[in-house]
C-alpha cells in the first residue's frame, strides 16, 4: 500500500520541463516526458545541486553544477562525474493533481 501525497497540479509541469516541489518536507523534482510525469529526488547524488535547476532533454536531466546526467524514468546515472543513481518515486495522476509516493 503506497502512501500517496498530493504534490502539484498536473498543469504546473510544462511539457518537456521540470519543476521542484516540496512534498512532505522533501525536495522532489517532477518531470514531463512525452505526456507522462516522473518524479525523482530533487538533489543531485554528486553535490549540492537541484535537478529542477538543470536542463531536461527528453528523459535525461542534466545537473546544472557539473553536467552529470540521469535518466528521469529509471533514476540511472548516465555519465561522469555521477557514480550513484538518483532515487525515483512512483507517480499517479488523479483529478488533475499529481500524487507522489515517497516510500
Ligand atoms: Fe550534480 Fe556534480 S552536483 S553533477
Amino acid at each position: 500500500q503506497l502512501n500517496w501525497i498530493d504534490a502539484a497540479a498536473r498543469d504546473a509541469v510544462p511539457a518537456g520541463d521540470v519543476i521542484g516541489v516540496a512534498v512532505a518536507g522533501k525536495d522532489i523534482a517532477l518531470y514531463e516526458v512525452e505526456g507522462q510525469i516522473f518524479a525523482t529526488s530533487n538533489i543531485c547524488t554528486h553535490g549540492r545541486a537541484r535537478m529542477s535547476d538543470g536542463f531536461l532533454d527528453g528523459r535525461e536531466i542534466e545537473c546544472p553544477l557539473h553536467q552529470g546526467k540521469f535518466d528521469v524514468c529509471t533514476g540511472k546515472a548516465l555519465c561522469a562525474p555521477l557514480t550513484e543513481d538518483i532515487p525515483t518515486h512512483p507517480v499517479k495522476i488523479e483529478n488533475g493533481r499529481i500524487y507522489v509516493a515517497l516510500d
